[in-house]
């Protein structure tokens, strides 16, 4: 009944659906329009989420020709912020299983486990073990519909085949206690093991995953800070793999950085940067920086010496004694403090990235002492919820008269000033990774590199109108985001061409060949 009303006569007297269906023959269009509809009647974005996730289940070419309608309506209640809620209540909520369910304890058997999914070429496998869920810290199985929502906007983003994507929550446990107490909580009533038994888990899983779906691309998402940073170590030059939240959000904010910078006319490479935020976002973009600094010309010591870290226990500097790996090499000969203003004077940075969970961090004073000593300031309040951005692009803007250059972690409206209008960009990480995937489709890499997200990220930032760069905009527009990824996905795929990481033959016309892969949904 996948079709539903759209069954031809014909189909209805061979498949013995007569009777069973109304006797309208319609077409997708008119369905969507019916869908468009219920939609609207809905009384919010959490109802229009449950209603979408049903439709995906019966219909799966109606749900995304819904949302590929106006992915700029719908990749919000789909995802990013309304998942959260659906996040939130997911025991409560749960309706019937999607993608797959794994936990510790088959960890000798996911090999058979995994076969029992009917799908056999399956591409793509977004796993997440629900440890540190976007602002929400960690809530196990209830982070089930963060794979999910993550793969239907590979689809919806960059038209991705949904047939080989599969979502899955690994399961090792939570620390949430008021999760595991609640009757209705659907995973594992247990603490996670220690970090080594947990690399033994996903090792099983990794080894597995290859064996039954050789050749898949397993994107992490949204596990705990450490065990992100250290599985995309221990997989990266063994299994083609990557973490959306190290590389898609530092890719994001260097394709947000580029757009400033072009509008400022300066080079990355003579920036100084400072960080409020030290955990997997910052380090993350942070190393990514410095790769793409080395490929403007810098050594690895000249692009790290221009990036300053400053978390919780204030000014990362020689001194610390409390530093980790990530940060470690970020540790200059600063003098120690505490206060972030006094690290902004010391620094004098030209880009302030946000990412410490602290709302109001960017004080007046922060912001204004950096206006101080840069024409043309670039303030990425980064952190989300909403509540927790460092500043709001209005305040940006008020504090630097207007010169500020922002982009946030989640969207916030126009800010008027002074009779000119600005329009604060979003960091959003699907401008990234599902372009990421489908050069991956289109080219089967060896393995997955920074450089990709650095070509992802600049082919992003060369996509903004110039029209928009004089609104003060730092991405494309997310109305048109088919084209883009499609634009992105391509640059991305030439790249790997010509480093010779591809192992399909050359294609003479990629953009073609990109744009063949697509899924357009139809009956
Ligand atoms: P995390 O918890 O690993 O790191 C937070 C860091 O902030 C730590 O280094 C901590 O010491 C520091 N910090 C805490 N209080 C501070 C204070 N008062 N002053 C200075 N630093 C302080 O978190 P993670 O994963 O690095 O994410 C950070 C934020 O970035 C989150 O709010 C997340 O939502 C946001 N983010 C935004 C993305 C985007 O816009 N595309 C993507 C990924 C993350």
């Amino acid at each position: 009944m996948h079709k539903g009303t759209a069954f031809t006569q014909e189909e209805r007297a061979s498949l013995g659906l007569e009777g069973l269906l109304p006797t309208a023959v319609e077409t997708l269009d008119r369905q969507v329009e019916r869908v468009l509809g219920h939609l609207g009647a809905k009384p919010n974005d959490i109802e229009r989420f449950i209603y979408l996730q049903e439709l995906s289940n019966s219909n799966q070419t109606l749900f995304y020709a819904t949302v590929m309608s106006d992915p700029a309506r719908f990749v919000p209640i789909v995802y990013d912020p309304t998942i959260a809620e659906a996040c939130l209540t997911y025991g409560h909520i749960y309706r019937r299983p999607q993608g797959m369910y794994l936990n510790r304890h088959m960890k000798g058997r996911f090999e058979e486990v995994l076969r029992n999914w009917p799908v056999k070429e399956v591409r793509f496998i977004c796993v997440s073990s629900g440890g540190r869920i976007l602002g929400l810290g960690d809530i196990g199985a209830n982070g089930a519909p963060i794979p999910i929502g993550k793969l239907q906007l590979y689809t919806a983003c960059a038209g991705v085949p949904p047939e080989g994507l599969l979502p899955i929550h690994l399961d090792i446990g939570t620390t949430n206690a008021a999760l595991r107490a609640d009757a209705l909580y659907t995973g594992l009533r247990e603490e996670p093991p220690e970090p080594d038994a947990v690399d033994a888990i996903v090792d099983a899983f990794m080894k597995a995953a290859n064996a039954v779906f050789p050749g898949v691309c397993v994107h992490f998402e949204d596990w705990k800070g450490d065990d992100a940073i250290r599985l995309l170590e221990r997989y990266r030059d063994r299994y083609l793999v990557y973490n959306d939240d190290i590389q898609g959000t530092a890719s994001v904010a260097l394709a947000g950085i580029v757009t400033a910078l072009q509008i400022k006319g300066a080079a990355l490479a003579d920036q100084r940067i400072l960080f409020a935020g030290a955990g997997s976002a910052g380090t993350g973009i942070a190393d990514m920086i410095v790769e793409a600094m080395r490929g403007e010309g810098l050594s690895e010591g000249e692009a790290r010496a221009r990036i300053a870290l400053f978390d919780i226990g204030g000014l990362i500097e020689k001194g610390r004694k409390d530093l980790n790996a990530s940060q470690k090499p970020f540790a200059h000969d600063w003098k120690p403090t505490e206060d972030l203003t006094d690290a902004v004077k010391q620094i004098r940075p030209t880009i302030l990235i946000g990412v410490s969970t602290v709302g109001g961090l960017f004080t007046e004073a922060v912001v204004r002492t950096m206006a101080r000593t840069c024409e043309r300031p670039v303030i990425f309040p980064l952190s989300n919820p909403t509540e927790k951005a460092e500043c709001t692009p209005e305040q940006a803007y008020e504090w630097t008269g207007g010169k500020a250059l922002v982009a946030c972690g989640v969207p916030f409206p126009d800010v008027t000033l002074d009779g000119r209008t600005f329009h604060p960009g979003q960091a959003n990480n699907f401008y990234i990774f599902p372009a990421i995937g489908l050069a991956v489709q289109a080219t089967k890499p060896k393995r997955i590199d920074d450089a990709m997200f650095i070509e992802a990220a600049r082919a992003t930032a060369d996509q903004v109108s110039q029209a928009d760069r004089d609104k003060g905009m730092l991405f494309p527009r997310q109305n048109n985001i088919l084209e883009t990824e499609r634009t992105t996905a391509t640059r991305v795929a030439e790249s790997i061409f010509e480093r010779g990481l591809a192992t399909v033959k050359r294609l003479t016309d990629i953009r073609a060949f990109i744009e063949s892969l697509s899924y357009t949904p139809g009956y």
